[in-house]
């Protein structure tokens, strides 16, 4: 459930602060991305230098001489879930009155993902109304507790007030996602088009820009799923999207089956080339050597390659038209996809490099479907629903 998330870990200063390096190496591992904000006082007890080994980024810890103008907001957007551990007496009196006076509670209140408290504190300290009416104001903000539990604490005492182990705090953690549909799938995206050498200078390509296939790749990992991103483009950046930087179709055929071999869906969205110079020049062509003659051979068909897998993903292909959608129902009931979504890129706001586009889904049956004009992530968004939805009912989740 935390693969692929984004915890913010907030440190305040109490000795059960060494447990913190501890549980940031435990929700690495569990696959979220961590980044972490201390306290002053946490920094007496625990080394912002661990905590920047150990998540590969430098704690914030304070609102100013930082180079971002707001440390707190920044961070704040970027979680998905807060986890403050330890949270002391004096933390939790921040937190529950709004007291943004440092980085911490301040990236707390900026915050609108949820938040677990895990308290650490002498029993004293637990124990008094102060403390009571703070928790109690915790909770009806919503913050999900964790602990405090009985037993042995700082200077020999014992008693209700020690934080919980760093397991018990990441399993608290994990139950506070809603998983996506596409938790826990594995998803390929082809994006882009593909450059075809002709000599070191020039290519065959086409006018493809990637922005569907980007936006399905992002639409996929927001429902949940790990996603493998193949694309001859610059690519949204995205904790559970991993990218796959490729510029020919043979780089993109490989990179593409690769990633496809075990994966539940494949959405094929880039525009690859079907020739490609047969013999590239290794050296310049030359304006005075006259107009060259170039020989073209085919390209791999990745489409046909994942659609041949034993055990195949649910296949998505694409297909660009021009005029009619005729050739692409054809292609629907041939290429073996279980789904393609197909546009005409003649229509004004379907062509490529556009901010939108007008689709229609086409199954192997020849049925089609078609949607209104929308924007390409929100076409994105759609697409994934539906797929989900087939997906489901074929039976294969
Ligand atoms: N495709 C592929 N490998 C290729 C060519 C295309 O995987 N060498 C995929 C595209 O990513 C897309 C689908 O096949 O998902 C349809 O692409 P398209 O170019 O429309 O298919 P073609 O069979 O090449 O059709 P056409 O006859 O229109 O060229």
């Amino acid at each position: 459930m935390l693969a692929g998330r984004r915890v913010v870990l907030a440190v305040s200063g109490g000795v059960a602060a060494f447990k913190a390096a501890f549980l940031a190496r435990r929700i690495i591992e569990a696959g979220a991305d961590v980044r972490t904000v201390m306290t002053d006082s946490a920094c007496r007890f625990l080394g912002p230098q661990t905590m920047a080994a150990l998540t590969g980024t430098p704690p914030v810890l304070d609102l100013f001489d930082q180079e971002d103008v707001s440390p707190h907001t920044s961070l704040a957007r970027w979680a998905d879930a807060i986890v403050v551990a330890p949270a002391t007496a004096a933390t939790i009196s921040r937190l529950a009155n709004g007291l943004s006076d440092g980085a911490l509670a301040a990236t707390v209140l900026a915050a609108k993902c949820p938040v677990v408290v895990a308290p650490a504190m002498h029993t004293e300290m637990w124990e008094h109304p102060a403390t009571t009416r703070n928790m109690a104001t915790l909770r009806s903000d919503g913050c999900v507790i964790a602990g405090p539990v009985s037993g042995a604490l700082a200077g020999g005492d014992e008693g209700p007030g020690r934080m919980l182990e760093p397991e018990q705090i990441l399993e608290i953690l994990a139950g506070v996602f809603t998983p996506g549909p596409m938790e826990g799938w594995r998803v390929v995206v082809s994006a882009g088009g593909t450059r075809e050498a002709i000599d070191p200078v020039r290519y065959v390509g086409n006018r493809s820009s990637g922005k569907m296939g980007n936006a399905v790749a992002v639409a996929a990992a927001d429902a949940g799923a790990a996603v493998t991103l193949v694309t001859t483009v610059a690519a949204p950046s995205h904790s559970r999207i991993d990218v796959v930087p490729v510029e020919s179709a043979q780089e993109m055929a490989e990179a593409v089956w690769a990633a496809a071999t075990g994966s539940d869906v494949a959405v094929l969205a880039a525009a690859v080339a079907d020739f490609r110079p047969a013999d590239p020049v290794t050296g310049k062509l030359r304006r005075a050597q006259g107009p060259p003659e170039i020989n073209l051979e085919p390209t791999p068909d990745i489409l046909a390659g994942v659609a041949a897998m034993e055990n195949r993903p649910y296949l998505v292909g694409f297909a660009a038209e021009v005029g009619s959608l005729e050739g692409a129902i054809d292609k629907a009931q041939r290429k073996g996809v279980d789904l393609l979504v197909a546009n005409d890129i003649a229509k004004p706001g379907s062509g490529f490099g556009t901010e939108t586009n007008e689709v229609t889904l086409i199954t192997p049956d020849g049925a089609t479907l078609p949607w209104e004009m929308l924007s390409k992530p929100a076409v994105a968004e759609k697409l994934v629903a539906e797929i989900v939805r087939r997906r489901g009912a074929a039976g294969s989740s």
